[in-house]
């Protein structure tokens, strides 16, 4: 098996006074990886999944901007579960990681930061092929 980085979690700085929150992110600081799209995933049923994939090109830096969601991802041969519930909890996920988003709540935004555009060409959509292709 090659060896491909790992996915972590950041804390990241966040500002509390008696006004409220702010939290902020730099690119190749807190995001290990210069942007080009940012999309974001909301209004999600709470029974539904999002993702069932992995990319051949493309890491992400995620974060639940408001409510709470789960993200169960595949590495090094097993599947890990992150809860992301907090704005200033980062994960970052490295290309080729198989991921699936679930169990969002009703006012759950998601904000995905990525290092490509969109190119559905870069999407394994079958995890009997992304095995294939992740132990190659
Ligand atoms: P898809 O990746 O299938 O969403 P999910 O895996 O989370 O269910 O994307 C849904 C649709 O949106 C699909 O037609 C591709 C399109 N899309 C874009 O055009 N640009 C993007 O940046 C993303 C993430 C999706």
């Amino acid at each position: 098996m090659k060896k491909y980085k790992k996915p972590f979690t950041k804390k990241l700085f966040s500002h509390n006074d008696l006004n409220g929150s702010l939290t902020s992110l730099e690119e190749l600081k807190d995001i290990p990886f210069r942007f080009k799209r940012i999309f974001f995933i909301y209004n999600t049923k709470n029974d539904k999944q999002r993702g069932n994939h992995a990319n051949r090109n493309s890491e992400f830096f995620l974060i639940c901007i408001s409510g709470s969601c789960k993200i169960k991802y595949y590495y090094n041969n097993s599947f890990n579960e992150v809860i992301l519930d907090n704005p200033n909890i980062g994960l970052y996920l490295p290309k080729l990681i198989w991921k699936e988003m679930y169990n969002f709540s009703k006012d759950s935004i998601l904000l995905v930061f990525t290092n490509t555009l969109y190119d559905d060409k870069e999407y394994i959509r079958n995890f009997e092929e992304y095995l294939i292709e992740v132990n190659r």
